[in-house]
């Protein structure tokens, strides 16, 4: 089966039309840091809205508990959301209540509302399938039609991403098939050498890709916090720096399946250890089997890759013609941190071929380094989804669109 896409729904012009869109973005002290996942949505909601639909936007932000909370309140989005698109927004102060329910009534052909965010109600996220039906009917309710775009959701299993397609005549938008087309490019037949490039805080978020892609990839660069539990499974010492003991023999096993399979895995040769977390710290670049021979001994915390580490990454991700990089080399945010996912950031700009930002920190970091969307092969909007995808595993969001 194929994907169901927006022309499989037909005219939609006067129709309500539900959007499940991620929205799910930074918002600090109310505004908002990285809008990036709202202008990935245009090109869907604008494609309705001209074609005269009555358009309901629908999407969570953060990851309150079932219940109102103002810090995750979506009211900054529809906001933004209002000046990208070029026309008003009518914010509903809720989901499924009378607010909601008024919201739509008042529009008009074209006219477009945020409802307010999905996982104030408990049916969100339920894992109680009633629930989250019951849950799921009441959204249905404002809709004729669900069009699901929301890439960094499609895999849950949510009232808004699974049911509610269920429940009404449904398809994928366009940003879903976007990410789809560039995703699947990285798994059938990519250009070759195809290096994949991990960081982040937790091997523990990383183990079925890397296991997925190490059969299918020519190196994989490993970076951020979680190179060091890669370090203390070769034996070095790594100080005070991030580690998952309980990940060691598991890391250990996919070195050894990459010799067995001849894939390269380039681990860092230098790190940059800091005296404590944070932006004043005193700092030293050593030697990545090196770690606790700084003045800060064993409570040095590593925080970057090196700069020799930086020029041996980019020079690879530069020779190679399919890029996917997922999470940040150091800790970006701060200043004396940031060289190493800036190095990577910037070779990924460099490839001849498609290189491939994975979403969540990976896009606000380079964002938030100063380099723009369009310096990219792809950035995806889904950090957990485009992991999930590449590791080949059936993804709720898209099994209900027709996609397998
Ligand atoms: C994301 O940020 O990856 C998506 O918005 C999904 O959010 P979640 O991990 O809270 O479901």
């Amino acid at each position: 089966m194929t994907l169901r896409t927006l022309d499989s729904l037909g005219s939609l012009a006067g129709k309500r039309v539900i959007v499940r869109c991620d929205l799910n973005v930074p918002v600090k002290d109310g505004v908002i840091t990285d809008d990036g996942r709202v202008r990935a949505s245009l090109p869907t909601l604008n494609a309705l809205i001209n074609q005269g639909a009555r358009v309901v936007v629908v999407s969570h932000l953060g990851r309150p508990d079932g219940a109102p909370d103002t810090k995750y309140t979506l009211e900054p989005v529809a906001q933004r959301l209002s000046e990208l698109l070029g026309k008003p927004v009518v914010f509903a102060h809720d989901t499924v209540g009378q607010a909601a329910t008024d919201a739509v009534a008042g529009l008009d052909d074209g006219d477009i509302a945020l409802l307010e965010n999905l996982r104030f109600n408990p049916g969100e996220t339920s894992k109680d399938e009633a629930e989250r039906h019951a849950f799921a009917e009441k959204l249905a309710a404002f809709g004729d039609a669900f069009v699901s775009d929301g890439f960094g959701v499609v895999h849950r299993k949510q009232a808004s991403v699974y049911d509610l397609a269920e429940l009404l005549p449904s398809a994928a938008g366009l940003l879903i098939q976007t990410e789809l087309e560039v995703l699947d490019k990285l798994t059938e037949n990519p250009e070759r050498p195809y290096t994949v490039v991990l960081g982040g805080s937790k091997v523990s978020d990383k183990l079925g890709v890397i296991g997925h892609l190490l059969p299918r990839v020519n190196t994989l660069l490993i970076g951020g916090g979680m190179l060091f539990t890669f370090l203390k499974a070769q034996g070095h010492p790594v100080g005070s720096s991030l580690l998952e003991e309980d990940q060691l023999d598991t890391v250990r096993g996919y070195l050894a399946k990459a010799e067995e399979l001849g894939v390269t895995i380039v681990l860092p040769a230098d790190i940059v250890v800091a005296s404590k977390f944070g932006a004043d710290a005193e700092t030293a670049v050593t030697a990545a089997d090196a770690i606790e021979d700084t003045p800060f001994g064993a409570s040095g915390l590593g925080l970057d890759i090196g700069p020799e580490t930086a020029a041996a990454f980019a020079a690879i991700i530069r020779d190679s013609r399919t890029v996917f990089w997922n999470g940040p080399m150091g800790v970006f945010e701060l200043a004396p941190f940031a060289e190493g996912t800036r190095a990577v950031a910037a070779a990924l700009t460099e490839v001849d071929g498609l290189g491939v930002v994975g979403g969540g920190d990976s896009a606000a970091a380079v964002r938030a380094l100063g380099f723009s969307d369009d310096q990219f092969g792809h950035i995806s909007t889904g950090g957990g989804a485009s992991l999930e995808f590449l590791e080949g595993k059936r993804l709720p969001g898209l099994e209900v669109l027709g996609w397998s």
